[in-house]
């Protein structure tokens, strides 16, 4: 552990403080402006019910599945398969282990993004400098034997209920991975196989109460790095998702899991699925608590568009790159509203974005 880094984790400070210490104060112009979102009764994402998907249904679930994806990155799943009793254990544990001890939490401590299996707060202290208002224990999940034995060991049963959670986790994304395919027209395996060896993160995220919510941000604007995501919340809100221009919020639906769409599907999918901008504020009556599951290719995969969706009209707008590279730019370069994607295009796409960039202005 670093020396003085007790001092880091906001769960050990927020409650000596009815002020935002000075560190996780955004400028101005970058506060959450909470005035100005759209409520849920407005819009929302999609809610597709993954009953029939196996059925009857079928046809029209991917049907749903590609206008989500399509018009929105986000969407809700409902009946997805993943028994109530492995899901309300997963959170339990989750709060378990952020109510434990600062000494017993500080075990796990790391803020260094290689490690696999780490505690850390905010997102990279190493390289940022204003600080988000979160806490996290990250850890790798697939496969599962590699990396079970480094995850904590207390609460007794984390391991156990942790591990059955990532495993219907994984069988889920698999399955989501499938639908996607089928709705860009391609063979039902093509992510699956186009992601290597595969693997799976999971971020239990733990956001303390904010004396004062409008001036920081839980996370600020990002995209997922990743393929897909499969977030677990709590039933507090938190999650916003940039809709058509507008700060939208998501609310919690009992059972539901939010899917989205992550960096390496726009590659994959050659820009047909975007990687959708969200966000997540604070508030200042209780503690929440979100869980993703960020599926994604193994680190040596090589990531290049699937070419049934290339021809004259649709060349590949990115370079070819390994998944370890792009991992590795997204953790330097700090959770910004620009595109980590953008870096990996090639130069035709440039030369026409700060053209149209040009003339827009
Ligand atoms: C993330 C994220 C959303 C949430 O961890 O990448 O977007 O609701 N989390 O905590
Ligand atoms: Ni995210």
């Amino acid at each position: 552990m670093a020396p003085g880094a007790s001092k880091l984790l906001l769960t050990d400070i927020v409650s000596h403080s009815d002020k935002v210490p000075s560190k996780y104060i955004r400028p101005a112009s970058d506060r959450p402006d909470l005035s100005n979102v759209v409520n849920s009764t407005f819009h929302s994402i999609p809610i597709i019910d993954m009953e029939g998907l196996g059925g009857s249904d079928h046809q029209k679930i991917i049907n749903a599945i590609r206008s989500a994806c399509t018009n929105d990155g986000f969407f809700m799943i409902i009946n997805h398969g993943i028994p109530k009793a492995v899901i309300e254990g997963m959170l339990r544990v989750a709060r378990e282990f952020f109510h434990l001890p600062q000494s017993e939490r500080m075990k796990m401590y790391s803020d260094d993004p290689a490690k696999a299996n780490r505690l850390s707060t905010s997102f990279n202290v190493r390289t940022e400098n204003v600080s988000n208002w979160r806490d996290f224990l990250r850890l790798h999940c697939y496969p599962l034997e590699k990396f079970i034995h480094e995850w904590p060991a207390n609460p007794s049963d984390f391991r156990q209920v942790v591990g059955e959670y990532s495993r219907h986790a994984r069988e889920l994304a698999l399955r989501l991975l499938e639908a996607i395919s089928e709705s860009l027209g391609l063979d039902k395996q093509h992510m699956v196989k186009a992601m290597g060896k595969h693997a799976q993160h999971m971020a239990i995220n733990y956001y303390p109460p904010c004396p004062q919510p409008e001036l920081t941000y839980g996370l600020p604007g990002h995209k997922d790095p990743n393929a897909i995501t499969i977030l677990l919340q709590d039933g507090v809100s938190g999650l916003q998702v940039m809709h058509d221009g507008k700060w939208v919020a998501v609310n919690p639906v009992e059972d539901a899991f939010i899917i989205n769409i992550g960096d390496q599907m726009q590659a994959l999918s050659n820009d047909r699925y975007k990687s959708v901008l969200h966000r997540v504020i604070v508030n200042n009556k209780s503690e929440r608590i979100s869980i993703p599951t960020f599926y994604s290719p193994s680190p040596d995969a090589i990531i290049e568009p699937a070419k049934g969706l290339l021809d004259e009209d649709h060349p590949p707008v990115y370079r070819t790159f390994t998944y370890e590279e792009y991992f590795t730019t997204f953790w330097n370069k700090g959770l910004k509203s620009a595109s980590c994607l953008d870096l990996f295009k090639r130069e035709q796409f440039k030369v026409l974005e700060t053209e149209s960039h040009l003339n827009n202005n």
